[in-house]
């Protein structure tokens, strides 16, 4: 078994950057600008955006935040995403997800200018995406299409199952896999709440990946011998044993899973340190798109 090394790969990914970011200002270029918008005070929304700031940080990268309390009208949210669309000094803008209820994340992901859309979230994006074409991918699907590539695992010909269809990871994980090219000719199941025999598909799965954001899901018997395994999942669950007060818990048993599989994702330090790496891939391509 070996292990699917996230957090080094990131790394390895954060230095290739923050060396093109040094080439950029060699050249008088300016360095990639990325604006986060954050609504109220979620915990795991103030993580994940302090985090991409910080990786900003970290690769020579300017970030801003802004801030807006829960009750921020939808209007006020469209103000600024026209505002940061055209904003000249900023390469990409995220509208950190969720948002209130009284606010259409569809309205504000549609008002979102698909050029600055690092998210890959905007339908045109989506749909470049789907047809094979030059696009803004989603940050976990291409994180674990970057894992996948780095680790010269082969996709052609495999069968790929995918557990979950969100529109920001299992469904365009299975597009992307199933493209013409490397890493994809792959063939893709995708599973989900209504899916019959699920356990007979995932034993026939070559490469498995589960998104489902149902901790320990996954058990050994359903993970054929030499699979590849692949865990999205990252649930909070309630711990006194870390200093945060949770634990991040994937969908998979690890510990009973990974003696069958020829490489695995640990949870943490699997697909999330390369989820915030692909951010940062979007980030210096929007730059770059500008220049
Ligand atoms: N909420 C959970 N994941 C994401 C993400 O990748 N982007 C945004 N904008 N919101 C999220």
């Amino acid at each position: 078994m070996q292990l699917l090394d996230g957090k080094a790969t990131a790394r390895s990914i954060k230095e290739e950057i923050a060396e093109d970011v040094k080439k950029m200002k060699a050249d008088g270029i300016r360095e990639p600008h990325l604006v986060a918008v954050l609504v109220g005070h979620d915990g795991g929304s103030e993580s994940y955006v302090a985090y991409k700031i910080k990786d900003c940080e970290e690769v020579g990268f300017k970030s801003s935040l802004i801030r807006y309390e829960d009750d921020v009208t939808e209007e006020e949210l469209l103000k600024c995403v026209t505002d940061l669309n055209n904003d000249d000094s900023v390469d990409g803008f995220i509208v950190q997800l969720p948002l209130p209820n009284h606010v259409s994340e569809e309205k504000i992901t549609l008002a979102i200018d698909p050029k600055k859309d690092v998210d890959g979230f905007h339908p045109q994006n989506v749909g470049q995406m789907a047809m094979g074409l030059p696009a803004f991918v989603s940050a976990t699907p291409q994180g674990i299409i970057e894992l996948i590539k780095r680790h010269k695992i082969e996709t052609s010909g495999k069968h790929v199952v995918v557990l979950g269809r969100s529109n920001i990871v299992g469904r365009p994980m299975s597009i992307l896999l199933s493209l013409k090219g490397e890493p994809g000719n792959a063939t893709v199941t995708v599973c989900h709440s209504r899916t019959q025999n699920l356990k007979e598909i995932c034993q026939q799965a070559d490469i498995l990946i589960a998104a489902l954001g149902s901790p320990g899901f996954v058990k050994a018997d359903m993970v054929k011998e030499g699979a590849v395994v692949i865990d999205v999942g990252t649930t909070r669950l309630p711990s006194d044993k870390t200093k945060s007060g949770f634990k991040l818990t994937g969908d998979v048993v690890f510990d009973e899973v990974s003696p069958k599989c020829s490489f695995i994702t640990p949870v943490p330090g699997g697909v999330g340190p390369m989820t915030r790496a692909s951010l940062l891939i979007n980030t210096l391509q929007a730059a770059k798109n500008r220049m």
